[in-house]
């Protein structure tokens, strides 16, 4: 029986995971990561603990599941997008990775919009200048840390640095680099524009690869290490919306994902190359060859839930405050939240973007509060699928969810009201790896491609309908969609 490895090195965790080819979970192990924040606004982790974790959980995969190196087929990588691993010409790393929620790359930002032109690199790559890509970052390090920059011999998101250190070869995928703001996304190749522009030089940067596509193998001395076998083919993966998405079954413009974790996303994969004219939505390659998608991001989802608990209600467990949320009415009797904890992305794209809980009464309970929290993010997700909608939807599609905060099912029903769409449940939990280790399937000659992969090895779930609070929903979304500006100002002074 064919197994694939699934490798995810997320924010919180560098997990492993194997399944069969009919998708069945046959291990998993995480190895959760630190991250530090050493000033405001930053965000960074050391690629060495990703390294530590990620052995430690193959060790564990391959111990738990009594299975050997020369067992597994193939290797699918993910993990979260748009870091910066900076390696000098030796390998060695040379600075902590700045991470995708770092937000202190406004001026160069600026900067490359000065440089390239807004449209034009809206046109180009897909994205206006966002401070949490990659290529501000490295500008950064020039302009803050030239005696770092003077040494940078290749440059690599966090998942190629493990793909690195597994095989001793540089490789990125499609989807990946779509993050670094250096990519043509149309034609799916470096962007030797951008790399003119921003002067930055070609030699840094990875061979790029479609997410099905043989990329490297496991070296000996990784072999000895983590109990894989020599030569294991290592595939091009995908970051981790696209391999979450593949995961979900999101492979064709009817399959629209929602992902509610530490970031919240709305994901619509694109048969043709498009871009939305303002830049209010991400326009990706997908991890399937020759595909696109567009994409929202909010950045504190489930993340703003984590924040809440830990603030307000550090002794009280998840189920007890959702079942204070449930009780309390659709609408929170006025109350709103805005979610912008570590600013804002899609769709208004402001670091200075702030949180707010707004028409506060005496009447309000916990509950209440709790609530407005689930709702304030179901309509920070609303506002990117309703961008998608305007921007073309089929006439028929479905919206599929997943990720940590979506398991609620109080939490499910609020978003399917809020979104106007009923949400079908995926029978998998493992997000990006199960994606991952999906493309994997396809490269190792299981499937002809990742659409059959998908169709053989997920099972949908339970469905959510809407409910009659989605009439309730839709005038209160009128008035969260009024907050952000008349705030905004205030954010910029705070
Ligand atoms: C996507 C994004 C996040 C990170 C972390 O654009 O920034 O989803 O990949 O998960």
């Amino acid at each position: 029986m064919p197994n694939l490895m699934g490798l995810d090195i997320s924010t919180t965790g560098a997990k492993a995971l194997i399944v069969d080819e009919k998708g069945g979970v046959i291990a998993a192990a995480n190895s959760p990561q630190p991250i530090s924040q050493p000033q405001p606004l930053w965000s960074e982790q050391n690629p060495a603990d990703w390294w530590d974790g990620i052995s430690a959980s193959i060790r564990q995969v391959l111990a738990d599941s009594g299975l050997e190196g020369h067992e597994i087929d193939a290797i699918g990588l993910t993990g979260q997008m748009h870091g910066l691993v900076l390696l000098d010409a030796y390998g060695d790393v040379l600075r902590p990775a700045i991470l995708w929620n770092d937000q202190r790359t406004q001026a160069q930002c600026d900067d490359m919009t000065a440089r390239v032109g807004a449209r034009r690199l809206i046109e180009l790559t897909g994205n206006p200048a966002v401070t949490g890509f990659t290529a501000p970052k490295l500008l950064w390090v020039r302009e803050n840390e030239p005696e770092i920059y003077t040494k940078i011999d290749q440059i690599l998101l966090p998942k190629d640095y493990i793909r690195f250190m597994l095989s001793t070869d540089y490789a990125t995928d499609l989807a990946g680099a779509s993050g670094t703001s250096l990519l043509n996304v149309a034609e799916r190749a470096w962007s030797d524009e951008m790399l003119a522009a921003l002067d930055i030089p070609r030699a840094w940067l990875p061979p790029v690869h479609e997410g099905t596509d043989f990329t490297a193998s496991v070296s000996g001395e990784t072999a000895d290490l983590t109990g894989l076998e020599n030569g294991t083919p290592i595939v091009g993966g995908g970051g981790d919306q696209a391999a979450g998405a593949v995961g979900m079954g999101c492979v064709s413009p009817d399959k629209i994902g929602v992902t509610v974790g530490t970031s919240g996303v709305v994901f619509a994969p694109l048969s043709r190359y498009a871009y939305e004219a303002e830049g209010r939505l991400h326009a990706f390659c997908h991890a399937l060859p020759g595909t696109w998608h567009f994409m929202g991001v909010m950045l504190s989802a489930a993340g703003s839930l984590q924040w809440y608990k830990d603030t307000f209600a550090p002794d009280v467990d998840f189920d007890e405050l959702l079942a204070e949320a449930a009780h309390a009415p659709a609408g929170s009797d006025g109350l709103f939240f805005l979610p912008y904890l570590t600013g804002e992305r899609s769709p208004h794209p402001d670091p200075l973007a702030r949180g707010a809980f707004i028409g506060i009464t005496s009447r309000h309970s916990r509950g209440h509060m709790t609530r407005a929290v689930l709702e304030g993010v179901a309509f920070g997700l609303k506002d990117s699928f309703t961008l998608i909608a305007q921007a073309g939807l089929p006439d028929r599609y479905e919206v599929r969810i997943s990720g940590g905060g979506a398991k609620s099912p109080v939490w499910q029903q609020i978003i399917a009201d809020v979104l106007a769409a009923p949400l079908v449940n995926i029978n998998t939990t493992e997000g990006g790896a199960f994606g991952a280790a999906i493309l994997a399937s396809v490269s190792a000659g299981l499937y002809r491609d990742v659409a059959s992969a998908c169709k053989a090895m997920i099972q949908t779930g339970d469905k959510v309908p809407v409910s009659a609070d989605a009439e309730i929903y839709a005038e209160r979304y009128r008035v969260y969609q009024s907050l952000y500006p008349a705030l905004k100002e205030t954010f910029t002074r705070l």
